[in-house]
């Protein structure tokens, strides 16, 4: 018997099937044959229950931040200071497999697991009732997350926060900014949002960036092919902001988890941040950072018309889908689509 070299022998096999060079991971426990292979000293507790996907800048913080304040809720970031996110399903992360061994040492098997042997993750007192969950706010318009995400985790919760698409995309424009991105600096924001197919490169890239997000029923229509509707939680993100008590009540009913925490006691609406926040105890407060709820004048009159045209369709289809997943409008929604186009 004649065979290749391992490397060459891998290369005339994806030559062969080409369909098969993107992975696509499953979770080894669920499969028995894989079971009985994966390692007795690797897990697959550790992996997310639920996630919260986005889109940017719609309050994501704000949810990662009170969700923690629940005491059987936990999550990936290895500090409460650095809000990185895993980026696992839309990055090359991807790639790396699930499997730490596998030089995947962001991976998600992996970062769980990590985490905890450093003992900067809380090991869970019980598994079945614990509830880990991942934030990556890149995720809600990635083409390829719903998919990989559901192969991985077929019965977790998905979460997302929409608001306006318009004050998302001036929120978003304002974080580029701050970050002193280059073409948002040089770029009003009018100029990126109506930037016709002729502009510069990096200006239709910002463009792309600002505003593909925002078509809030392609995204989520993508979701639903991948994860059945009751498993899908969309949450206003202006009554997150305005109401927050009641949204996380929501929430809580929505993942199941016990015990029911009140969160009317537990944030209160700091004047001076103009944000609700975690009231400590000694009646101090913990807000987000000055990168949450920053400070930037309102959008001019000309960009917010622009935009009520330019997603006006979108919002309809939103409006139709949401209809029939028999939920509520948000408010903003009813006011976009009251406008005259
Ligand atoms: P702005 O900074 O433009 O006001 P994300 O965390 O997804 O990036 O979203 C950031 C946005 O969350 C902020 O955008 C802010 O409006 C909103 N937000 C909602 N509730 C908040 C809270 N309690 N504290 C700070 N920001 C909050």
């Amino acid at each position: 018997l004649h065979t290749l070299p391992p490397l060459q022998l891998a290369h005339k096999y994806f030559q062969l099937f080409p369909e098969q060079r993107n992975p696509l991971w499953q979770n080894p426990c669920d499969d028995k044959r894989h079971k009985d292979i994966w390692s007795k000293e690797k897990t697959c507790d550790r992996l997310p229950k639920f996630m919260v996907v986005g889109p940017q800048k719609t309050g994501t913080t704000a949810l990662y931040l009170f969700l923690l304040m629940h005491s059987s809720i936990s999550s990936n970031f290895p500090s409460p200071k650095t809000y990185e996110e895993v980026q696992f399903f839309n990055t090359n992360n991807y790639h790396k497999g699930i499997d730490c061994s596998a030089a995947g040492l962001y991976s998600l098997l992996c970062f769980f697991v990590v985490l905890q042997v450093h003992g900067v993750f809380p090991v869970p007192s019980n598994v079945s009732t614990d509830f880990l969950f991942e934030k990556s706010a890149n995720y809600f318009p990635s083409e390829d997350t719903p998919r990989r995400a559901a192969a991985l985790l077929p019965k977790a919760k998905i979460i997302t926060l929409l608001i306006n698409p318009s004050d998302r995309a001036y929120s978003w424009y304002q974080h580029q900014r701050a970050h002193e991105d280059h073409a948002a600096l040089k770029f009003t924001f009018y100029d990126v949002i109506s930037a016709k197919a002729g502009a510069p490169a990096e200006l239709r890239s910002l463009q792309n960036r600002c505003l593909l997000p925002g078509l809030y029923s392609t995204h989520l229509e993508r979701w639903l092919t991948y994860y059945p509707a009751n498993q899908v939680m969309i949450i206003d993100g202006h009554q997150l902001r305005s109401d927050p008590a009641s949204v996380m009540d929501e929430v809580q009913k929505f993942l199941g988890v016990t015990p029911h925490f009140n969160y009317s006691q537990a944030l209160t609406f700091d004047p001076q941040k103009g944000f609700w926040c975690q009231l400590l105890e000694g009646g101090k407060t913990k807000c987000l950072g000055k990168s949450k709820g920053r400070k930037y004048p309102p959008m001019e009159a000309e960009a917010r018309v622009y935009l009520s045209r330019y997603y006006r369709e979108h919002n309809v289809e939103l409006s139709k889908l949401l209809h029939r997943l028999g939920q509520p409008l948000p408010s903003w929604l009813r006011e976009e689509l009251q406008k005259v186009s």
